[in-house]
């Protein structure tokens, strides 16, 4: 009987971590980048890995979770306060969307600041296009500038971004992912490129009970797992490695002394990852680190923002203080 026989293969297959090498699909760069990130000490790799095309779709999925309030707790402040924020931030400018991804926050904002040029910026062309090429469409009266920018780094926006009353627009919480210094340096990059007028309007997780944040990043049905280990997918094509998902486990908690959600994948027993330009062995209960979180108070992050060059203007929340909106003005040099 093929069952039995099938039972008797299973027993002498090879142990599931000898997958043969694949080969690299990342660029020099990126393999030396996430080659030393994964022979360091406190192994590591940068959140940006977790979002290849199954990590953006899983990242959609996290955001419709019951438990993963900010993308829905953000809305809501925008959708009860947004006449107020065209208010306060002055309606006809240029509207400089960093991060932008399909642009549907932003698109929401449109009917109420009006502004005369929208400037998506995100590291996908082809997918900033396409969102783009659907919004011209709807939106036949606002001058349309993609860019497709990596904002890693220091950036200049070119001469067709127009320089009057630029208002940089930075949603979700993506802040979070940068440390504070890394953040004030990122935000010192925004200022210079804000012109005497300009403004910016950003997203920000708020510190709140533990298990809350505990909850939304380790969710009741796995789909934070899931995008999580999905980055172990990722490197297989990336680097050739030969990563075996099935020995992995998903670690998320709030760590209360860096006021930061960490997010870890754990080796479920000792084992051996090969790619062309290395190897590592990794402990049972070893960690890869790959994503930080960080959350703020509005008292916290306004002197961020001043430590970046910023003043706030107004900041609204939602009436549980979980999440904040911040607007805030460039201040003269
Ligand atoms: C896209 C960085 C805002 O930190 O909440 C969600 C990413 N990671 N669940 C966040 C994320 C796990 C998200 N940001």
């Amino acid at each position: 009987m093929s069952l039995t026989r099938n039972a008797a293969i299973r027993v002498v297959s090879p142990e599931p971590t000898d997958l043969p090498l694949g080969i690299a699909h990342g660029d020099q760069a990126t393999v030396a980048e996430l080659t030393a990130g994964l022979l360091a000490p406190e192994a590591s790799t940068s959140p940006k890995y977790l979002y290849d095309s199954l990590g953006s779709k899983l990242f959609e999925a996290i955001c419709e979770l019951p438990e993963y309030y900010p993308t829905r707790t953000e809305a809501a402040i925008f959708a009860r306060h947004g006449a107020d924020m065209a208010r306060r931030i002055g309606t006809r400018g240029t509207l400089i969307d960093l991060g932008a991804g399909n642009c549907a926050k932003a698109a929401s904002l449109f009917p109420l600041l009006e502004p005369k040029q929208y400037v998506p910026i995100d590291i996908s062309r082809d997918f900033l296009n396409e969102a783009v090429s659907r919004l011209r469409q709807r939106f036949p009266q606002i001058m349309m500038e993609p860019l497709a920018l990596d904002l890693s780094g220091e950036f200049r926006l070119p001469g067709s971004v127009r320089s009057a009353a630029r208002t940089f627009f930075y949603p979700g919480s993506s802040i979070g992912n940068f440390a504070p210094h890394a953040a004030i340096a990122f935000l010192r990059q925004v200022r210079e490129n804000c012109g005497a007028d300009g403004g910016l309007l950003i997203g920000v997780d708020l510190i709140k009970d533990s298990t809350v944040l505990d909850e939304a990043y380790d969710d009741a049905i796995g789909v934070t797992a899931a995008f999580n280990l999905n980055m172990l997918r990722h490197l297989n094509h990336l680097l050739g490695a030969d990563f075996d998902v099935r020995q992995w486990a998903h670690v998320a908690f709030f760590n209360a002394e860096e006021s930061r959600i960490e997010m870890h994948l754990e080796a479920r027993r000792a084992l051996t990852v090969r790619w062309q330009e290395g190897e590592r062995h990794f402990a049972r209960g070893e960690r890869i680190h790959t994503e930080d979180s960080y959350k703020y108070t509005a008292d916290s992050f306004a002197s961020l923002l001043k430590d970046a060059g910023f003043a706030v203007q107004d900041v609204w929340t939602d009436d549980a203080g979980w999440f904040a909106v911040m607007h805030a003005k460039a201040c003269s040099e």
